[in-house]
């Protein structure tokens, strides 16, 4: 085997500092790369074939060898060498020393800066498929918690008082309707990230006759992205409004962890983590702690911090490749693997978590229902304000209670109709997202099976 090589080696001496610090981080995230860069890299063969640019013999030899490294990447046997850089020059070098003559010719018409965006574009794509998955999973829980206690009183507070007569079931469907949100924004984000950028080169087109509507299509694209110099420009930009998907995700489970160390804690105790989501303490043998909970929370903050990272590196550029877009890939990465983390450990806890009516009752008091009360003597002819003051004055001499009129008229249950209308947008959302993810799957399984 000969030495790894650089791609961009003129056999000149390099400063070995240097080198590190151009080289940061990318062998070991670039692992996180390979694949995607495999699937960019089989289209681009496919391109130069239908260019004329590469035999049918050739095309195949790198096609089964971009399979098999692929298929090494998956197993954790493909090595990146500080030597080699980035994924993309660790792929090369493979290709030379397998296919030979056709491994010197796969970089015709590419440039590592479109060959990046691709890799980036395939790997957001990929999460964003997930996210909503995760995001569909957890509204699924949500709502069959809701089917199953939606109707149990709970108090509503406001300043963290005690409020109003809510229910278990309004708290679940707000954090359904958050989600559903989301699942919305995750569209979009495939809306934007649905251009291929390969066929750009370093940034301002490629003579030579690729087809890039062909190799759009061969990755699942809806189309090629048109502007090559937006097309580095879009790197980061794109990267960024991921990221803050991504961070939105976070803070609805956020939410619901700020909730439920309330509502699991004393003195509420509405909910109940069960033993298997909580974790003990080294000196204080009673203690059950919602560590779960809390790293849920803190998580969602290291996600916020990733978009403000992300702003920064990719901020204050001029158009075109920049360096500084390589450090868009570190936080890019964070998003992705937090967000899914917090959507599969956020849905557990749903699923988990015990509801304990007992509780729940006891917090129902009478003040909860004074606005109540009042709108029983509005129902029966008295102005507004003047109920308001006559229960006021009850709740203050200590002598109010809420009557079976004031408790029967109370808001604050989840009605079928709504939920109904819930589900529709849900399963319009999932259902838009779903043709994206057929046409992706089709694309993205047939391209490394050689043929
Ligand atoms: N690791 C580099 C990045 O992420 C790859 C592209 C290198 N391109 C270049 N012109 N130096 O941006």
């Amino acid at each position: 085997m000969s030495e790894p090589r650089r791609l961009w080696d003129k056999g000149e001496a390099l400063d070995a500092r240097i080198h590190r610090f151009t080289v940061g981080d990318d062998p070991a995230l670039d692992r996180e790369l390979l694949h995607w860069d495999c699937l960019g890299s089989a289209a681009h063969v496919r391109t130069l074939q239908r260019a004329g640019l590469l035999t049918a013999d050739e095309t195949a030899s790198l096609l089964g060898e971009l399979a098999a490294i692929d298929a090494r990447a998956r197993a954790g046997r493909f090595d990146i060498s500080p030597e080699q850089e980035d994924c993309h020059t660790a792929i090369e070098n493979h290709l030379a020393q397998r296919c030979g003559p056709a491994g010197q010719k796969v970089h015709t018409g590419r440039s590592r800066n479109d060959q990046v965006a691709a890799a980036m574009r395939l790997f957001m794509r990929h999460h964003a498929l997930r996210f909503a998955a995760g995001l569909e999973a957890l509204i699924a829980e949500l709502l069959g918690r809701l089917a199953q206690d939606g109707g149990v009183r709970m108090p509503g507070y406001t300043h963290m008082q005690p409020a109003m007569p809510s229910s278990v079931g309004q708290w679940l469907h707000a954090h359904a309707e958050a989600a559903l949100e989301q699942l919305r924004a995750v569209e979009d984000l495939l809306t934007r990230l649905d251009s291929c950028p390969l066929g750009t080169g370093a940034g301002f087109g490629v003579g030579l006759p690729l087809d890039r509507e062909y190799t759009a299509r061969l990755l699942g694209f809806a189309r090629a992205q048109r502007s090559p110099i937006d097309v580095q420009n879009s790197r980061g930009r794109l990267e960024t409004y991921f990221a803050r998907v991504a961070a939105d995700v976070a803070a609805i489970i956020e939410k619901l962890a700020c909730d439920l160390l309330i509502y699991t804690g004393p003195p509420y105790g509405f909910f109940e983590l069960p033993a298997a989501l909580t974790t003990g303490s080294s000196i204080m043998p009673q203690k059950r702690n919602p560590d779960v909970l809390e790293l849920m929370r803190g998580w969602a903050g290291r996600l916020r911090a990733r978009v403000v990272e992300l702003e920064w590196v990719r901020g204050k550029l001029p158009s075109s490749y920049h360096r500084d877009l390589q450090l868009t890939k570190a936080p890019t990465l964070q998003a992705a693997a937090g967000a899914q983390d917090l959507l599969e450990v956020g849905a557990a806890v749903m699923r988990e978590l015990a509801v304990r009516k007992e509780r729940l009752a006891a917090a129902m008091s009478d003040e909860l229902y004074a606005t109540d009360a009042a709108y029983a003597l509005v129902r029966r002819g008295v102005p507004f304000r003047e109920a308001y003051a006559r229960i006021g004055e009850q709740v203050r001499a200590g002598v109010f209670r809420a009557d079976a009129g004031a408790r029967a008229g109370a808001a604050g249950l989840v009605d079928e109709r709504v939920l109904s209308e819930l589900r529709a947008d849900v399963a319009e959302a999932a259902g838009q997202i779903a043709r994206i993810r057929e046409r992706v799957d089709a694309a993205e399984g047939a391209l490394l099976n050689c043929g």
